[in-house]
């Protein structure tokens, strides 16, 4: 057994800090207020860990398994291969049976799900049900019976699984929104494990989470975890008001009691591996990849960049919108400017996803026949999926990021491009409804909704002088310095976590 957490004496940054004194509204009182008492983490992990999520952390590239990029997987593997641990995930394909195998010194345990359960499971239920709804209901949530019956079965065969690969004594450690139903599950079959969940997306106000048909069961399925982490205070404020609400737990100093038990619930923001962006970006052959890219792009005197995976949330249409806002106002910045978006392709059959792609690429068109010229294309749009190198190279070739989604559990990318300006330099615009904007206060915020507003604040970001631009990356890096995944890791997996408590 090993010791993660020798030496380790994490003190939260003021931003995070000030962040958990957040004041939220509640279901029937207006503005509830929620705290959280911090604590120092000295917990030691002494017990074998299970994964469960709802995808491996590996793909298969030309028939081979490659390990998925991602702050996840990488903050992860470490752990997972020092206390031999195990991770249980689908491999992305219908209809695959593959054995369990070994990668990179870990257990890996892939669940076969079929076509139906692909379609109703992962497509349905949890991409146009608990995803639309999560973010905001930006786009209509569908709820279909026989989406949550077969997201009900799914859930349990991956309770199932962990339950298998268990001897009863292991921590599991259940990710994000696919799974909300496991920890009841798991907990009917093996009482005895700690089991940990962590919600990647937001937890939405209750008053919208009330519209969900199956509120209190998918409560229920969440609540028998030991500790319940969401991204930030607001989503586990957000979870509190609707247990107590819908769920009949009692928000107390030590967590919620529900069924006799006291479940901790915690807000553990996650982060990337601050390093690893740092050592890439340093790279020479970063350096040179920087210059192509710039080159390529006819030199223009800034680069505006977006990188997403292509989803409706991200606000890809408005940033988009408000470019063409500020070139209307600012004619001369036409053919000195250029706006490069990267569009990761994802869930590429929902509809609402095809919608959003065929949007974007109508806007882009029609902006780039309007302010472009024969020479001059104001829009570059890449629809396609880089290498981390390669993403860095843009990052750093970069000189504001925009990054506007509606809603967002936390936004790696900003992150990500904070970790990449090693020579403190470059602007984050940054949506006030991502979770990241708790930590990174020195970004231009913004409303994401606010077509004008984000077009002044893309012009504010070319104005800004260099004193002031380095000043403020200083900060942001110090930030996700402090707080990179690893820590994060260790933090959610310790015994001892800042609770949050109504
Ligand atoms: O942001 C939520 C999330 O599930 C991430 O954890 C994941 O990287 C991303 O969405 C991709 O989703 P999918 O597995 O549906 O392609």
């Amino acid at each position: 057994m090993i010791n993660l957490f020798e030496g380790s004496n994490p003190s939260l940054s003021a931003p995070f800090e000030a962040a958990c004194h957040a004041t939220k509204p509640g279901f029937n009182s207006p503005q509830r207020r929620y705290t959280v008492r911090l604590r120092k983490l000295r917990s030691q992990v002494t017990k074998r860990i299970i994964v469960a999520a709802n995808r491996l952390p590996v793909r298969q590239v030309e028939g081979a398994w490659e390990r998925s990029p991602g702050g996840l997987v990488s903050a992860l593997l470490p752990i997972l291969e020092k206390n031999n641990g195990v991770w249980i995930g689908w491999s992305g394909s219908a209809d695959e049976t593959i054995e369990p195998f070994e990668h990179d010194g870990i257990r890996l345990i892939p669940l076969t799900l079929g076509r139906q359960e692909v379609d109703e499971y992962y497509l349905g239920f949890s991409n146009e049900t608990i995803w639309p709804l999560f973010h905001g209901a930006i786009r209509t949530p569908a709820y279909h019976r026989h989406w949550w019956r077969t997201y009900q079965a799914v859930n349990k065969r991956f309770a199932e699984a962990i339950a298998d690969a268990s001897t009863g004594e292991e921590l599991v450690w259940i990710q994000d929104y696919q799974l909300l139903l496991v920890p009841k599950y798991l907990k009917e079959m093996a009482p005895g494990l700690d089991v940990r969940s962590f919600l990647h997306i937001p937890f939405p106000p209750v008053e919208l989470y009330a519209r969900l048909p199956w509120r209190q069961e998918v409560l229920e399925g969440m609540l028998d975890a030991d500790v319940i982490a969401f991204q930030t205070e607001r989503g586990a404020g957000n979870f509190i008001s609707a247990a107590t609400t819908f769920a009949g737990a009692a928000a107390t100093d030590r967590g919620l009691v529900w069924s006799g038990e006291t479940h901790r619930v915690v807000a553990s923001p996650i982060s990337i591996d601050t390093a690893e962006y740092e050592r890439v970006a340093g790279l020479d052959e970063t350096r040179q990849k920087v210059l192509s890219i710039r080159a390529d792009l006819g030199n223009p005197e800034v680069i505006f960049l977006g990188a997403d995976r292509l989803d409706y949330t991200k606000g890809i249409d408005v940033r988009f919108r408000a470019y063409e806002a500020m070139l209307e106002r600012h004619p001369d910045l036409a053919a000195k400017t250029k706006f490069v978006q990267i569009g990761v392709p994802s869930r590429s059959t929902i509809k609402d996803y095809v919608e959003v792609k065929e949007d974007i690429e109508q806007i882009a068109g029609r902006i780039n026949s309007t302010q472009g010229s024969r020479h001059y294309m104001p829009i570059h749009y890449l629809y396609e999926s880089l290498t981390m190198e390669d993403l860095v190279a843009y990052y750093c070739a970069a000189d504001v990021m925009v990054v506007t989604p509606f809603a967002d559990g936390m936004n790696l990318v900003a992150k990500e491009f904070v970790a990449s300006r090693i020579e403190d330099d470059g602007v984050l615009l940054l949506s006030e409804f991502a979770g990241a904007a708790q930590e990174l206060r020195e970004a231009i915020l913004l409303n994401p909704f606010h077509v004008d507003g984000i077009a002044s604040k893309l012009h504010r970001a070319i104005e800004m002088d260099g004193e002031e631009r380095q000043r403020r990356m200083k900060v942001m890096r110090q930030i996700v310095r402090e707080h990179d995944v690893h820590r994060w890791a260790r933090s959610a997996l310790g015994s001892d976590l800042d609770v949050v408590t109504a």
